[in-house]
């Protein structure tokens, strides 16, 4: 069979990520995706930087409009962030009939409605596992592993350069402005990080995982956000005295009016599992009336495990293209139509 042209927006800390997973799995992850997956074009601003993976056999172009409008490429993998120019990128590989898979929370939180709805009419997918919590599966988690279940409320640590900020303030007495600055050099930060820490980051992704948990449109402005930016490592250590931790939380629940959506700092009793929490690790706690309390962990950040989650909805794509056409299962659609409008 004919391999799977793709091509990637974007090479910087999670397209390198998933340009170096793709060679080195290259075997395993085209034996699960019943095709060769060939990354045929990608794009960067910069065209002299020198990139941290591999790049034979990958024209680079610096024209993001020309990956989208590549007639060969089949599947566009967005790794630009941010909400303009990657709304209107994705918009128009939508209408050019391509399968879309992003990383970026901030463009699925705010414009996933008109996205989804887009990639409805058109017939095509658009994945986002590695939108929430990085390599933590926890978008197919909620969606199909819990599918049986009525969720009745989430709570996360769900932004890991808040939560390597808040681990080093409370070991090493680090200053605050010194940590943000070592989680940006680790990649882990947004391009503007007061998106990580001012609550914004994390309630980009929460919004994304109520959708999917309650089945309500997504929602992000209805979210109260609150960051960590006006906590000093005195509050953090305070604290610590006491027998609880800082985490900055995200957390939805059902409530008798609907779903309630909020993200803001929390005291957690130091003996809790998702207090011991520490660095850039996320966890996000699930409560199903089925299955009682879950707990997923895993890193929420970095070049390799977001792109763990990239490429795992790369395999979801190109398997679902690969199957019979009339058995495909379209699980990787969401159906704003569909949804229940639950108020917030
Ligand atoms: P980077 O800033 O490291 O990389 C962004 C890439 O996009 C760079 O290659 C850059 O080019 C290119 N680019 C930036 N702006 C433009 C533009 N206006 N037009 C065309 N190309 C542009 O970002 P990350 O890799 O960290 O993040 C990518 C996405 O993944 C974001 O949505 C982010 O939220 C998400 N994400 C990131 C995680 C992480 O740990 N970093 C984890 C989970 C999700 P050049 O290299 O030449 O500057
Ligand atoms: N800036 C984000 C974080 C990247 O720190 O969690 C992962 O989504």
């Amino acid at each position: 069979m004919k391999p799977v042209k793709i091509g990637i927006l974007g090479l910087g800390t999670v397209g390198c990520g998933t340009v170096s997973v793709l060679a080195r799995n290259a075997l395993e992850i085209s034996r699960r995706a019943g095709r060769e997956i060939r990354i045929a074009q990608a794009s960067a601003r910069d065209l002299r930087k020198k990139r941290a993976c591999p790049m034979e056999g990958i024209q680079l172009v610096q024209d993001p409009y020309e990956v989208v409008r590549n007639p060969e490429i089949e599947v566009v993998v967005e790794l630009i962030g941010g909400y303009e120019p990657a709304r209107e990128l994705v918009l128009e590989a939508i209408a050019n009939g391509k399968h879309v898979v992003t990383a970026n929370k901030a463009l699925i939180a705010m414009y996933g409605n008109e996205i989804f709805a887009a990639a409805q009419k058109k017939g095509v997918m658009v994945a986002f596992e590695a939108a929430v919590a990085g390599g933590i599966p926890i978008i197919k988690a909620v969606r199909e592993g819990l599918a049986g279940n009525r969720i009745e409320w989430m709570a996360g640590i769900i932004n890991g350069t808040c939560n390597f900020i808040l681990t080093e303030m409370r070991d090493k007495g680090a200053d605050f402005a010194d940590v943000l600055k070592e989680a940006q050099r680790l990649g882990y930060a947004e391009t503007d990080p007061t998106f990580d820490v001012e609550g914004i980051d994390a309630a980009h992704k929460l919004t994304i995982l109520a959708a999917i948990a309650f089945g309500i449109p997504l929602k992000f402005k209805q979210a109260y956000t609150e960051g960590i930016s006006k906590l000093t490592r005195l509050d953090v250590q305070y604290a610590e005295k006491l027998g609880y931790r800082v985490k900055l939380l995200g957390i939805a629940r059902r409530t008798n009016g609907g779903v309630e959506l909020r993200v803001h700092p929390t005291l957690i009793p130091e003996r809790r599992l998702i207090a011991n929490v520490d660095g850039a690790m996320n966890a996000v706690l699930v409560k199903g009336d089925a299955v009682g309390p879950t707990m997923f962990y895993g890193a929420g950040a970095g070049a390799e495990p977001t792109a763990s989650a990239v490429v795992a909805d790369l395999v979801d794509v190109v398997r679902t293209l690969t199957a019979d056409p009339n058995n495909r299962v379209p699980h990787l659609a969401f159906q704003p139509d569909a949804l229940v409008d639950l108020p917030i």
